[in-house]
């Protein structure tokens, strides 16, 4: 089966949308398995922006969407992103929209945690999303989360919030903040129960009747390989493996199911968030790439630290990923610029390595090695082949794929769906 996962190389927000939704086109079915409604993926289709968090992509294409159990999910958010596709004309249902029975639930107390822990640590903070992914996470591994089928059984839900509580609300005493009460709890989520559980399925039995139907399943990542909780700047990650690895673990696929893993990285390079970011720049080179790339958060709205592309990170990426080929983005924001650096490796304590090292203090210190290259004059904006982008951009490519060990297999040179440079089909196998 020819199936496709979509991952980030680098910090997030490489433009993942649009290069899903252009693959969904070809796809029948497209999984999220792992984060929450921290993720945002904006989509141009038709003239219509669509601003997507929990969604999978491939649901404004009229695919089957499916939310796979490595996802933490929110059930407000949910309803709410739902309800705001329905105003825009697009109607989401169990038709094209199925859950994971086994997929843990954000509830109330998980982003005041969230919040409340960001704000006990000051300057210290990871820069969360406060959507309280990590907290849900934490009572998925500590074996106290509600899942998504738990809501068929009133007595489950009552249990497990005693336990919940009995955790949470000695940690947000001790935080400071406010408690919560069972009762409210409990019928917020019985009224949420009938308007949920429709979507809820085993979606590994779908996943694998698609397999055996040779259908084409895309798995769209979130957040990116630098925010993965076991190989990102730890601590300054995410809560979840983002690698194409948990594309299996996160939706009940067996590992071969994965089929070609695409790593998504923009021409330079954006963190939000806290943590290291050893490209980062703090000039008018900075400036000018974030007003040029409308740097902002699309869940957060948070104005995103910019930098230069960054080949010793994404090639690290690469390699623990798992990605075959990249996809490489907003070429066209580098665009006139005279020169351009990319950085090959560090200096770290006295040291030259090609990887980021993992030892907090020694990340922090990490200084990007660069090698700098002549800008081109022309435009790249558009362009739908390699001949009708200037030489020097063509170079550049051709110097990433060198340094990131990964050829470049697509190039995104709009946000327009149809500006895409693919030189193969991905789903072709
Ligand atoms: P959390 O996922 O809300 O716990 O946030 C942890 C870190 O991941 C923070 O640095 C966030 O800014 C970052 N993060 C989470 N989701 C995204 C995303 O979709 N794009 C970029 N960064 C993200």
């Amino acid at each position: 089966m020819a199936n496709v996962a979509v991952i980030g190389a680098q910090w997030g927000d490489e433009g993942k949308g649009k290069v899903v939704d252009w693959l969904a086109s070809r796809a029948e079915i497209v999984v999220r398995f792992q984060g929450g409604h921290n993720a945002g993926h904006t989509l141009v289709v038709g003239g219509n922006t669509y601003k997507l968090s929990l969604l999978p992509s491939g649901i404004v294409r009229g695919k089957l969407g499916i939310i796979g159990n490595g996802v933490v999910l929110d059930p407000d958010a949910l309803l709410g992103e739902i309800e705001k596709l329905r105003a825009q004309g697009l109607e989401v249902g169990p038709h094209n929209l199925r859950i994971a029975e086994n997929a843990p639930l954000i509830l109330p107390l998980h982003p005041a945690l969230d919040r409340a822990r960001e704000a006990a640590r000051g300057e210290d903070k990871i820069g969360t999303t406060g959507r309280g992914i990590g907290p849900a996470y934490e009572d998925k591994v500590g074996r106290r989360a509600i899942r998504l089928c738990d809501l068929a059984e009133p007595e489950t839900v009552s249990a497990k919030l005693d336990e919940l509580l009995l955790h949470h609300n000695a940690l947000l005493r001790g935080l400071g903040a406010p408690v919560f009460e069972k009762a409210a709890l409990f019928e917020a989520l019985m009224a949420l129960a009938p308007r949920l559980l429709p979507y809820a399925e085993p979606v590994w039995e779908r996943l694998d009747a698609a397999r055996r139907e040779g259908r084409r399943v895309l798995f769209e990542g979130a957040q990116a390989v630098m925010l993965d909780v076991d190989h990102g700047t730890y601590p300054y990650v995410t809560s979840s493996n983002t690698v194409a690895g948990n594309a299996a673990a996160g939706s009940g696929v067996g590992p071969d199911a994965i089929g070609l893993v695409l790593g998504i990285a923009k021409a330079y390079t954006t963190r939000v968030g806290s943590g290291p970011f050893p490209t980062e720049l703090h000039d008018a080179t900075g400036r000018l790439l974030g007003e040029r790339g409308r740097e902002f958060g699309t869940v957060t709205g948070r104005p995103r630290r910019c930098g230069w592309f960054d080949a010793a990170m994404v090639r690290q990426a690469v390699k623990i990923g798992g990605v075959q080929g990249l996809v490489l983005t907003k070429l066209d924001v580098l665009d006139g610029l005279p020169e351009l650096k990319i950085c090959t490796g560090y200096r770290v304590n006295g040291e030259v390595l090609r990887r980021l090292p993992f030892a907090m203090r020694a990340q922090a210190a990490a200084e990007p090695i660069y090698e700098a290259m002549e800008g081109w004059s022309g435009s790249t904006r558009g362009a739908r082949s390699y001949a009708e982008l200037p030489a020097q951009a063509v170079k550049y490519i051709r110097r990433i794929e060198e340094l990131v060990e990964a050829p470049v297999m697509m190039l995104s040179t709009s946000p327009e769906r149809d500006d895409t440079i693919a030189l193969r089909d991905p789903f072709a196998g």
